[in-house]
């Protein structure tokens, strides 16, 4: 089947790990469940992949381009209704057995994932799921090349420490959106640091993983000072932001 998509969206069914990791997850499912809403539906890629196993889908779209071409590429489904709303404002009022939201990005500080889980999950069954069912977040110092916050797919940056899980987040909990931790990380030798990487795991189920792929979570490189450390030096480091806010709310310090 040939999908119409804007330029971006092309670009997200393009990524062949990304939606293959979708395409499984969803393929793990029983089937003959009564209702599932997917979130951001936009070329209509994940409803597309839902239909066998839902007798009602709804797919909701804020980008009005993205919400015609899903309407037209999935118009040959009676059981999937494509809304072009923002998720925030919609009235969940039909409880659900699955909620499918790609709004990832790394440590869910840029997209929406976080504040449209937030509102939509009361939709939920008491036994109710969500593809993806959380992230976890993974960081470690290193050298980078530039000095400022941006996300590197090709990691041209070289790494000092250990790598250290701060944060794993369940999707089918409440989340706090607003991050603040000090992490310790081990530097691995003799070098200057200037900042720490960030990288973000994909659980979509409890059996499968997705690591970074090129439009799914690559790599956020933040800047620090300068500082010299000795292999097996502890470094603390501060990091705080606000997950839906954006990367200007990253703040990341020694401590
Ligand atoms: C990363 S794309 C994923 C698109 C599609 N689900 C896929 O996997 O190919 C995220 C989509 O969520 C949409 N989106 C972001 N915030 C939204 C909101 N508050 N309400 C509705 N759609 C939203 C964006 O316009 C974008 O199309």
């Amino acid at each position: 089947m040939k999908f119409k998509t804007t330029p971006y969206h092309f670009d997200l069914l393009k990524d062949g790990e990304r939606i293959s990791a979708f395409y499984e997850a969803i393929n793990a499912l029983e089937n003959n469940h009564d209702l599932a809403y997917d979130l951001g539906c936009g070329s209509g890629i994940l409803s597309f992949f839902l239909n066998p196993y839902f007798n009602k889908i709804i797919a909701i779209e804020q980008d009005v381009k993205s919400s015609i071409c899903a309407e037209d590429n999935l118009k040959q489904f009676n059981n999937i209704h494509v809304l072009n709303e923002d998720v925030l404002t919609h009235d969940f009022s039909r409880k659900a057995d699955l909620i499918v939201c790609e709004m990832l990005d790394t440590a869910l500080i840029d997209e929406e994932e976080v504040p449209v889980l937030n509102h939509a999950r009361k939709c939920l069954k008491k036994d109710g799921k969500i593809i993806p069912e959380g992230i976890i977040n993974i960081v470690e110092l290193a050298s980078l090349e530039r000095n400022y916050i941006h996300y590197d797919e090709n990691v041209n940056c070289e790494i000092l420490s250990n790598p250290v899980i701060y944060d794993e987040i369940n999707f089918l909990d409440e989340i706090n959106p607003n991050f603040e931790k000090v992490i310790t990380l081990k530097a691995n030798k003799n070098s200057l640091v200037n900042g720490i990487k960030i990288t973000t795991i994909t659980k979509l189920n409890d059996n499968l993983v997705c690591g970074p792929t090129p439009m799914l979570n690559p790599p956020l490189l933040i800047p620090l000072d300068e500082k010299n450390v000795k292999c097996n030096d502890l470094i603390k480091v501060k990091l705080k932001y606000i997950m839906g806010k954006g990367i200007g709310t990253i703040e990341a310090n020694y401590y």
